[in-house]
């Protein structure tokens, strides 16, 4: 008999973004004319960049020839992409890494889904609330927490309440994890976390012996270059520190797919024993024995984005999704809601109107303003009371979102 994994029953029914996915259609096949605007799930709208584009076509011909051919793609990239990285991603920012401590994947989600495999089910889990949900969804998944409890928050697990008071980017906490989840620029919040916080973290890992796992997956979105972009620009965060970074929202490879994920010689783990273990070869044992690499032409797609062309253009699509939330943030201000997050990501964080919990403001919004939001009960019970706009979209729609919106709730 096949018994299930248990702990997938620990999870709630579905995943936020499938269950909103289920509630828009339900609305549309129910209301055929609504022209509905989705601010919903942070998926990019403007095409590729040119030098992308080219990079893929000259790729594609190369494999069409004997020469060029290729087959699977070296363990952890390409040589060329990996200088690339290490060349414009880090050393721009005072920072060295080597070759062997980049491993390309296709996707940050994935990685931050399954960096937890090589941690032990007994290892402390620290979150922020509200959270990306796969942190938490893929350690419940895993069995190194329990059921949640009426509020939503699962055994186990150390949850950091994100708030206004703390600016939505909680200190360290006076007690003990043994893997921290930081997401900086912060999805969902938008908020950011500056030198002097990472600095805290840093020290924290270090007193308490845990590893930090720093999702810098929107760090295109940094508009204050004295604000870090990668935790490796903090001192003694080589020692303790994993950094993911994504090519989706920085350059519209969200249906693409590349990423790559940072794991330093010095970063460890113990064993039960009390041995020091690299956790850069765990995490390379795991993907060559689960993945196959991505594709070439991809991989060349991702160089192209860091070269100088290429990176002018992708830095435009960046510019040109700031602003989109520059304008919704104004303009949901002007209507009187409290607006966070917007500057240095492309995720606006914003109270419901009329103190409406966050699904039925979800709802009204939807049936009222045709507009699909997310909202922010789905990242974590200290999301109640918010919901979360995306910026990626046509600025025609962000305009119309936004008229929509402030013809329904008005100035309150
Ligand atoms: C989001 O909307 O939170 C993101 O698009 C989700 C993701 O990147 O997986």
């Amino acid at each position: 008999m096949a018994h299930v994994n248990e702990h997938y029953r620990s999870l709630p029914a579905g995943y936020l973004f499938p269950e909103i996915g289920r509630r828009v259609r339900a609305y549309q096949q129910a209301h055929p004319d609504a022209k509905l605007i989705r601010l919903g799930i942070g998926d990019v709208v403007l095409p590729l960049v040119p030098a992308v584009i080219e990079a893929l076509h000259r790729a594609v011909d190369e494999l069409a020839t004997p020469e060029g051919f290729k087959g699977y793609a070296p363990d952890q990239g390409y040589d060329f992409l990996l200088d690339a990285i290490q060349k414009h991603d880090y050393r721009t920012r005072g920072v060295e890494i080597a070759g062997d401590e980049i491993f390309v994947s296709d996707g940050s989600k994935q990685d931050s889904g399954n960096i937890q495999e090589i941690f032990g089910l007994d290892c402390k889990v620290l979150v922020s609330d509200p959270v990306y949900p796969v942190y938490v969804d893929t350690n419940v998944m895993a069995g190194r927490a329990g059921k949640a409890d009426a509020a939503g928050r699962h055994a186990g697990i150390l949850y950091l309440a994100a708030n206004e008071a703390n600016g939505f980017a909680p200190d360290p906490p006076a007690e003990r994890a043994d893997v921290a989840y930081l997401c900086s620029p912060n999805n969902p919040t938008g908020s950011v976390l500056d030198k002097a916080r990472l600095e805290r973290w840093v020290a924290w890992a270090r007193k308490h012996d845990a590893v930090l796992i720093f999702d810098a997956a929107y760090d295109a979105y940094i508009g204050d270059p004295t604000l870090p972009r990668s935790i490796y620009e903090i001192e003694g965060a080589r020692a303790c520190a994993i950094e993911m970074r994504s090519f989706s929202k920085r350059a519209g490879f969200t249906g693409l797919r590349c990423a790559y994920t940072v794991v330093p010689r010095e970063c460890t783990g113990t064993t039960a024993a009390g041995e020091r273990v690299p956790l850069r070869e765990l995490w390379a044992r795991r993907m060559s024995t689960k993945f196959n690499g991505v594709p070439y032409l991809v991989q060349r797609a991702a160089e192209a984005v860091l070269l100088p062309e290429g990176r002018k253009q992708a830095d435009e699509q960046v510019a040109f999704y700031r602003e989109n939330a520059r304008r919704l943030g104004q303009g949901l201000t002007a209507a009187g809601f409290r607006v966070f997050g917007g500057v240095h990501a492309p995720y606006l964080w914003v109270r419901t109107a009329g103190g409406l919990s966050s699904w039925d403001f979800f709802d009204r919004l939807l049936a009222e303003a045709h507009v699909v939001a997310t909202p922010g009960a789905g990242f974590g019970p200290a999301g109640e009371g918010f919901f979360r706009l995306s910026a990626f979209n046509s600025r025609e729609n962000i305009e119309e979102a936004l008229a929509r919106i402030q013809r329904v709730f008005g100035r309150r």
